[in-house]
């Protein structure tokens, strides 16, 4: 009784879902999470084998999967995928726009300054995070469209929510992407259908590879700012890839139905603490 009553509540069963930088942490771990609840993935990334790896542990436990190589920033790529996604399924109904992360040269430090940034390093910051954002949502959105339901996941930060040292590009395309789902939820309603959903979590700290350099030094000790973040987080850990899965199921699952527009911090309490 209660597994039908869950069941029911977060199935995706059937449903066709797309999760861009599907091969990395934490969108490999919604991918699979998505596939566990009965959806039909296609798993892309910017690199074949990482989307390969991914696919193919989803098909190990028996569940659906497709691995495409893909590129957020560039739109003919994101096209090519959303053919052979329609050729091979027949529909798409969720986005998970998980490609995403920093740069080492557009992040400041003693010997980098925020006048020394240059534009070249601040821009592919922008355009992974923010602008692939979008483009995944134009192309992948026009298929969504059709079924006049779904549901598209942005993958924001608490970067976005409160900018961090350093980290300037990275906080204000994280920002953006905070701004765009609420820009997107609006007009997707106005335009299309109310049936289609735009929400976007902002996930804490997790140790990853597009973050591994800053948070872990050469000897595998945590760095200096490692353990600043940790004093900042009240569970004073960092996250698992696995503890965004049950937020996955809830915002692409029909159980979210009246939830669009919204932000979903999931930080082990990082957004709510002032430090006093
Ligand atoms: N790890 C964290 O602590 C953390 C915290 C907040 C937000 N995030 C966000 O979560 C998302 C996933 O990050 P992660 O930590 O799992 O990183 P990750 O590096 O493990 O995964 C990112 C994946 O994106 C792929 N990718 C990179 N550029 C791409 C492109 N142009 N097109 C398609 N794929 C591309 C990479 O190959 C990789 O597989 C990112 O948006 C990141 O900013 C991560």
């Amino acid at each position: 009784m209660v597994n039908t009553f869950l069941e029911n509540m977060f199935s995706l069963k059937d449903k066709v879902v797309v999760v861009t930088g599907g091969g990395g942490c934490l969108a490999g771990a919604m991918a699979g999470g998505a596939a566990r609840a009965g959806a039909r993935v296609a798993v892309l990334d910017i690199d074949s084998d990482k989307a390969l790896k991914a696919a193919s542990s989803i098909l190990k436990e028996g569940n659906c999967a497709i691995a495409l190589k893909a590129d957020v920033q560039d739109r003919g790529s994101l096209e090519e995928a959303r053919e052979a996604i329609i050729s091979y399924y027949g529909r798409i109904d969720c986005l998970i726009n998980g490609a995403g992360g920093g740069r080492s040269n557009a992040i400041t430090s003693e010997t980098l300054t925020f006048f020394d940034l240059t534009a070249e390093a601040i821009q592919s910051v922008f355009d992974l995070n923010i602008l692939g954002t979008i483009m995944a949502c134009q192309v992948f959105g026009r298929e969504i469209i059709k079924q006049e339901r779904g549901s598209i996941l942005n993958i924001a930060s608490v970067a976005g929510l409160r900018p961090l040292t350093r980290v300037i590009s990275y906080s204000a395309a994280k920002a953006a992407v905070v701004n765009f789902t609420a820009w997107l939820a609006v007009h997707m309603c106005q335009n299309y259908s109310k049936g289609i959903r735009v929400n976007c979590i902002a996930p804490g700290f997790c140790l990853a590879e597009q973050n591994r350099f800053l948070l872990i030094d050469a000897k595998n000790e945590k760095t200096e700012r490692a353990k600043k973040i940790l004093a900042s987080v009240p569970q004073n850990r960092f996250g698992e890839p696995e503890e965004f899965v049950s937020a996955v199921l809830w915002l692409l699952s029909d159980s979210s139905s009246f939830t669009t527009g919204s932000v979903i911090a999931i930080d082990g309490g990082f957004d709510a603490y002032s430090g006093v």
